[in-house]
């Protein structure tokens, strides 16, 4: 399963690449702007100085809704750095953008997936990532997971190469989750990557070898 990390932060973005687990970055317009990063130039440096800190793949999300809105955008992106997948949101031109993106080779990232048949759309027309949204389903009593088992299913008895991204994850247990459910990628936030990490009886079993280990010290 590929880490990606769902964040603008830089200082976050650095501390995951130093863990050594991470294959890449999400943003999206929102988390930009819980950055206060805004303005075109402004936008484009921060995607930059993103893909010098991690090696592996950064979504850099579209803002403009029309085929050749997307498509302008969606090519600035993809000339900033080799590492940029272009995010393109699931509406009608969205999924024209994704097929003209895919003839030309440049990767994609279909956002704001909330369905099976959202995904399958993307998929025929050749995303590279589609990003179910699972934290959102679960905010409105559905379950998020399903939706990952239903896209996994389909993508297998098709054998589409289009990566399952879960998205929108809430906290550790959903990585496990989608873990198990085969997803190829989470992303997700700092805290949820670090709640791995945690168990109490890691903690206990290490201060009892290390107090073992200094009482033999001082016999
Ligand atoms: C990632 O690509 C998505 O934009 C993100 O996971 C959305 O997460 P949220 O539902 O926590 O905003």
């Amino acid at each position: 399963m590929k880490f990606f990390i769902d964040t603008a932060n830089l200082d976050q973005i650095k501390e995951a690449q130093e863990l050594g687990v991470l294959d890449g970055v999400t943003t999206n317009p929102s988390l930009m702007h819980k950055e206060g990063i805004s303005g075109h130039d402004n936008i484009l440096k921060h995607y930059s100085k993103i893909c010098e800190i991690v090696d592996g793949d950064v979504s850099a999300e579209v803002t403009a809704t029309d085929f050749d809105g997307m498509v302008k955008q969606g090519e600035e992106l993809a000339a900033l750095h080799d590492q940029i997948v272009v995010k393109i949101p699931m509406i009608e031109d969205g999924v024209k953008a994704l097929k003209y993106f895919s003839d030309k080779g440049i990767r994609t990232n279909c956002t704001l997936i909330f369905s099976a048949g959202q995904a399958l759309l993307a998929a025929k027309a050749g995303a590279t990532y589609v990003s179910p949204f699972i934290g959102r389903l679960d905010d409105i009593s559905t379950d998020g997971l399903n939706l990952i088992a239903e896209i996994r299913m389909i993508f297998d008895n098709y054998a589409y190469e289009t990566e399952i991204l879960a998205a929108s994850i809430r906290h550790t247990m959903h990585i496990i989750d989608c873990a198990k459910l085969g997803a190829d990628v989470m992303t997700g936030g700092l805290d949820s990557i670090k709640g791995l990490l945690k168990h109490p009886l890691t903690d206990i079993g290490l201060e009892k070898f290390l107090a073992d280990f200094n009482a033999g010290q001082n016999a």
